[in-house]
């Protein structure tokens, strides 16, 4: 692990600011971050007004996730003006992709920090407090931040994120993350399960495992990925995949639901659906984008699938967990798609049953593959109405999923209030699919039965009918 050596120059206590955008993995980051502040001096805050330092921690997926930042810095000027000490940084992917052009762009920036550099944030802000900006955008083939304790940032105290691995090694055509984030490297699995137990310990019930990637997780001793048959003997067997993390996790906690995302269907396999049926606490549930139903928009998006076999993962995983949950990843008008390649990806979806998608209009992004080699050719209008097709379509698949429940029992952990009513609780389902109920004596983190009684497109609504437990029956 490279060694970053800071010399902690401020030991009174300032206040910390962080707001997260993009992914589950930055807001995860941001926990690393403030723990990495924390033991610099720097105590969190949920006050903007408060703060002597804000860090937006940035996304740059597509580019109206790097036009709000834009909009968020143009606001922070007022602070600023309010606060003359306040330094603001900019993190993250956007920091990442930008690197000093951010710095001359938006003069009100002081620190630009990338997401394998915030060991050497109090560093950095060191120099802002000497008169200077700073900037460390380096990409690491070893940064896991796997020794840190994350500190929990705007948790409800029942469900919480645990990072194992970063980067990605893809290079899906469209995509920015293996440019912000680097190489792909997984996370000692011991530091792993030791965040597990101490968030058992903190009274968590639920924690969702992070990365790009999750199906290539192989730990055989740290360091940059390697294919498993590139390694030693010795290597091989002392090795860790996803599959068997899995199961190291939910022994470890068998007392505590267990999410992970995201699955690239390409590498999702047999032994890691048969390590969820075997452990109830592991979540029949898994979030397994397409982007595309046509086998050509796929080759040139370079996901390295066709249509066929991403079906025949999903009767695979299907024919292993009958229930089980899938959601989705979707981009509408990619490069070149044509309406016959675009009604693909609508039959895909109507034959799939989501439980729900997410959903997107193509964003080029520069220095991609496909801003390179591809030319983004299908106009907005089109790309917009294609959008709304699949919106539509998969609202509809959604609702029907959630109706498919009424009159069945499913398990929800207690998450909070329902946003239109504190009378109301609100979880997921084991399946992931957010359920309703009246809360009576029920209260946060107990893991309930519920009795399906209506659904609507994005929610199911039932009533308790008493407690659930993850331990097997008998
Ligand atoms: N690692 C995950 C996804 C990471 S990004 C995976 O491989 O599935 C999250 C989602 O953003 C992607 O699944 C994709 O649907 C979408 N996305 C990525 N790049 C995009 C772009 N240039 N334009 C529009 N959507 C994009
Ligand atoms: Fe991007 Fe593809 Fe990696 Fe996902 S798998 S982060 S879409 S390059
Ligand atoms: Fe965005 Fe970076 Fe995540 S680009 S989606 S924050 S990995």
């Amino acid at each position: 692990m490279s060694e970053v050596i800071i010399t902690p120059t401020i030991t009174a206590s300032r206040k910390l600011y962080i707001e997260s955008y993009g992914c589950a993995m930055n807001f995860s980051d941001s926990e690393i971050i403030a723990s990495i502040m924390g033991e610099h001096g720097f105590a969190s805050t949920n006050d903007e007004l408060d703060a002597d330092v804000i860090f937006l921690n940035t996304c740059a997926i597509r580019d109206n996730a790097e036009q709000r930042i834009r909009e968020r810095l143009k606001h922070l000027r007022g602070n600023k003006k309010h606060n003359k000490e306040l330094i603001i940084g900019v993190l993250g992917c956007m920091a990442e992709r930008l690197k000093e052009k951010l710095l001359e762009e938006e003069k009100l920036v002081d620190v630009v920090a990338g997401p394998d550099s915030y060991r050497d944030l109090p560093k950095l802000v060191a120099e802002v407090d000497e008169g200077g900006r700073a900037i460390n955008v380096l990409l690491s083939r070893e940064e896991t931040y796997g020794d840190l304790n994350p500190v929990r940032l705007n948790s409800n105290g029942v469900t919480a994120f645990v990072s194992i691995m970063r980067g990605c090694d893809n290079m899906c055509s469209f995509c920015v993350v293996p440019f912000t984030r680097g190489r792909e490297r997984s996370r000692d699995p011991e530091s792993i399960v030791r965040e597990v137990l101490d968030l058992s310990n903190k009274g968590y019930k639920e924690i969702t495992l992070l990365g790009q990637n999750v199906n290539s997780y192989l730990w055989f001793g740290g360091g940059p990925k390697k294919e498993f048959k590139k390694l030693t003997q010795d290597e091989q067997d002392s090795s860790v995949d996803f599959a068997d993390l899995l199961e190291m996790c939910a022994t470890a906690v068998p007392q505590m639901r267990i999410r992970y995302s995201t699955s690239h269907p390409r590498d999702i396999n047999e032994k890691v659906v048969y390590t969820m049926a075997k452990y109830k606490n592991l979540c029949n549930y898994i979030h397994l984008p397409a982007q595309s139903g046509n086998s050509r928009v796929l080759d040139i998006m370079s996901r390295n699938y066709t249509r066929e076999w991403y079906m025949d993962k999903i009767r695979m995983i299907r024919s292993i967990i009958p229930d089980c949950g899938i959601s989705c990843d979707i981009i509408a008008g990619f490069c070149s798609e044509t309406e016959e390649e675009h009604q693909d990806t609508l039959s895909l979806i109507e034959w799939a049953h989501f439980e729900f998608s997410y959903m997107y209009i193509y964003s080029e992004r520069p220095g991609t593959p496909a801003a390179k080699k591809l030319v983004d050719d299908v106009a907005d209008d089109v790309k917009s109405r294609r959008l709304s097709e699949i919106i539509a379509l998969q609202n509809a698949k959604s609702k029907q999923k959630n109706e498919s429940y009424i009159g069945k029992v499913v398990t929800v952990l207690i998450e909070g209030h329902s946003k239109k009513s504190t009378l109301d609780w609100k979880g997921r389902s084991d399946q992931n699919s957010v359920t309703i109920f009246p809360c009576e004596d029920y209260k946060i983190g107990d893991l309930v039965n519920v009795m399906v009684e209506r659904a609507t497109t994005t929610a199911m609504i039932g009533k308790a009918i008493g407690y659930a437990s993850l331990l097997p029956e008998n």
